[in-house]
């Protein structure tokens, strides 16, 4: 899969629950702190299917994968069980997680739900590059909500896939980047999802998770 970058979509919803008893001592605690069952019944859902996700591509039992924190706290599989080289990045928004899976090159991946109660137009003036702000602005309003998450979920991606945190990249810099390539994923009506990665001429595959999906 060199040449590939593969995104998974999850419906976190349609996953069957108990899923916590693959997960790590670490991750237990941080799902025991959500303050909402069904949060923790998301967060369970999405880090048991981003560990057998990456038990496909790297091999080895999920329950046994061990990760270690990249630039920025970004998540990545402990190198003595990476031997090839595989990157990964998880996002998750409501009901659906989508996980991005590369091979030697870096990846981030964001999905949003789309909401209309936010102050888009705003949001885009203060912290998005001016000529994507001036594009926004012009549009209807009711356009504007989508098309605002399809470019932020670009930015963010793009961001995701640098190991840099919002507060660090977000600042007026348009959703492109020297070095890497952003696309738009097919996302669920209501949501937003974008996908970024090192270098240029990848294809992009999805694929649909569930606990019976075959290999890619
Ligand atoms: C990392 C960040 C870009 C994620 O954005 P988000 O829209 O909130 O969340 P997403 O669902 O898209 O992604 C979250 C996942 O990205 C991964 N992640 C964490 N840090 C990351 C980083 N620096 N780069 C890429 N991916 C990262 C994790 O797998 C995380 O999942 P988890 O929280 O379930 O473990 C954003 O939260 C950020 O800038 N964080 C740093 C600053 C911070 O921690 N602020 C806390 C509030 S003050």
């Amino acid at each position: 899969m060199e040449n590939e970058v593969h995104v998974w979509q999850i419906a976190l919803d349609t996953l069957p629950p108990g899923r916590e008893r693959i997960l790590s001592a670490s991750e237990c605690d941080r799902m025991a702190r959500f303050h909402f069952e069904r949060d923790r019944g998301r967060y369970a859902a999405s880090h048991a299917a981003l560990r057998q996700i990456l038990a496909r591509y790297a091999g080895g039992e999920p329950a046994a994968l061990e990760f270690t924190a990249g630039p920025g706290g970004k998540p990545a599989l402990e190198p003595k069980m990476n031997p090839l080289g595989i990157s990964f990045n998880l996002s998750h928004s409501g009901d659906l997680a989508m996980v991005a899976v590369a091979r030697g090159r870096d990846v981030g991946v964001d999905v949003e739900r789309i909401r209309g109660d936010i102050e888009a137009l705003e949001i885009a003036r203060r912290f998005f590059d001016p000529a994507e702000a001036a594009e926004l602005a012009a549009l209807a309003p009711d356009a504007a909500d989508g098309a605002f998450f399809a470019l932020w979920t670009r930015k963010e991606a793009l961001l995701k896939a640098r190991g840099l945190t919002l507060g660090e990249g977000l600042h007026h810099a348009p959703a492109e980047a020297a070095g890497y390539t952003v696309q738009g994923i097919d996302a669920p009506t209501g949501y937003a999802a974008a996908v970024a990665a090192a270098g240029s001429g990848w294809t992009l595959r999805t694929f649909q998770f569930s606990d019976k999906t075959s290999r890619p």
